[in-house]
């Protein structure tokens, strides 16, 4: 079960400067009918990632179940789109100790910093390690050096046997990875060409890893089915999550002018999945000059570094809190102590939890600061499922309220190719010429 609390960003709790009045929403409506058409009419195509709550997962499983009988770790190579679901998925549903005394001990090589690659190496035994390589466009920079890197190792270590070690997971069709995999008979899984990096969380990008770490990936997809079921059936926007997700933060930016918008879950399993959905909000909706700047925040450690800013600093910020009911685990705080503290006695640390973020959430009403609260009963798989589609067609219907493309990337990829031409790749030499003419340094304080 998930619960929208929307109140505290309507007018009549903070006030019209920066809450939102029923008739704002409302006045949508028509619009909003002839976005949702729209979308029908995209779903085999730029809206593909809402036809994955819908797939079958055999083969998915079937590759999952080998990569746990024959491995004692699973290393992701990937970055971005291609690694930040998997990792939002595994923290989310298998907990902060994931890896305490459980097989396969699951790791990312994302980044190309060399102290995170040799840490990565120096926890695992490469005979006993399966590389799951993912990437959409297979040429990923970062990821083929990693990659390339993993490759000499491992052809190192076992011979010709080093190509059991690898699944690749990317473009149907195109690119490096594809064309490598296929010539060397490596086992491949397919990103749907039309989904691109941060929608692919419920193709094998996301899925397998799941799957190999124990993840009931059809309770997911259930959960995302359910999500999708109201998002795109339902009419009415106050009973359409997805739709009153999306104007909500619409209206706050361009009306209020809130330009930022903090997520702020109180839960550290659900840390990653803030970082994933930073990727989803900034990298699809940050164009043309619109788009609300993402930021993380964690309950209650940010009520003790963050909140001084949020309550009374510029009323740029809408907040988006994440609860959870009911947790696996909880501690008791013990009946005898003393006086001074025994207002404690008897609670238990999940109850503090939820209380502080029950006194920060009307602390920000008194400051007149919008805030949303999204409640989840239980972290289940089923709840992710449903959490994850939410943002996902929350963004994507958000491209049409901005009348932007949500689904393309370009200023990332200028920063890309500046690097491939200064990496000396062949086909970028004007890029290098625009480089050299861009790129100075003209005022530096040099400190010894
Ligand atoms: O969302 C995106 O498209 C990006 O974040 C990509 O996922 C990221 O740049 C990695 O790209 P690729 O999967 O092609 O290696």
């Amino acid at each position: 079960m998930i619960k929208i609390d929307y109140t505290n960003v309507m007018a009549d709790m903070i006030g019209e400067i920066n809450g939102i009045l029923k008739e704002e929403i409302l006045f949508f409506k028509d619009f909003v009918k002839e976005i949702q058409e729209e979308i029908k009419n995209e779903r085999n195509k730029s809206f593909f990632f809402t036809q994955l709550p819908y797939q079958d997962t055999s083969l998915i499983k079937e590759v999952a179940n080998k990569i746990r009988e024959k491995f004692d770790f699973f290393v992701l190579i990937g970055i971005g789109g291609s690694s930040l679901g998997a990792e939002m998925l595994i923290q989310s549903l298998k907990g902060l100790d994931f890896n305490l005394n459980k097989k396969p001990k699951f790791f990312v090589m994302d980044n190309v910093d060399p102290e995170k690659f040799d840490t990565v190496l120096k926890q695992i035994e490469i005979e006993k390690t399966c590389f799951n390589v993912v990437s959409k466009s297979g040429s990923t920079v970062e990821t083929i050096a990693n990659f390339s890197i993993v490759l000499k190792l491992l052809k190192d270590k076992l011979g010709e046997n080093w190509k059991n070690h690898f699944i690749f997971t990317t473009d149907p069709q195109k690119g490096f990875l594809r064309k490598f995999g296929k010539e060397n008979n490596i086992q491949l899984l397919d990103i749907p060409s039309y989904v691109g990096g941060r929608f692919s969380v419920l193709t094998p990008v996301g899925l397998l890893p799941a799957a190999v770490l124990g993840i009931d990936i059809d309770d997911l997809l259930a959960g995302a089915r359910k999500m999708d079921f109201l998002s795109s059936e339902e009419e009415k926007i106050k009973e359409n999550p997805a739709i009153l997700l999306s104007l909500i933060h619409y209206i706050s930016n361009v009306r209020k002018r809130k330009t930022i918008s903090v997520m702020m879950p109180y839960s550290e399993r659900l840390s990653l999945f803030v970082d994933w959905y930073r990727q989803l909000w900034a990298e699809s909706l940050g164009k043309e000059g619109f788009g609300q700047t993402p930021v993380k925040a964690i309950g209650t450690i940010d009520q003790h570094s963050q909140i001084q800013l949020y309550r009374d600093g510029i009323k740029d910020k809408i907040i988006t809190f994440i609860q959870v009911e009911k947790s696996d685990i909880d501690y008791k705080i013990p009946e005898d102590l003393p006086e001074e503290i025994n207002y404690l006695s008897g609670h238990s640390l999940h109850e503090i939890l939820n209380k502080e973020l029950l006194g920060t959430k009307t602390a920000l009403v008194k400051s007149k600061v919008p805030n949303l609260t999204i409640t989840l009963d239980k972290i289940t798989s089923y709840n992710i499922g449903m959490l994850l589609y939410l943002y996902e067609y929350a963004t994507g219907f958000s491209g049409y309220l901005y009348r932007i493309n949500p689904f393309d990337q370009p200023a990332v990829e200028e920063g890309k190719n500046f690097t491939y031409a200064l990496m000396g790749r062949k086909g970028y030499e004007n890029k290098l010429k625009e480089f050299k003419k861009l790129y100075k340094e003209k005022y530096l304080l040099k400190i010894v």
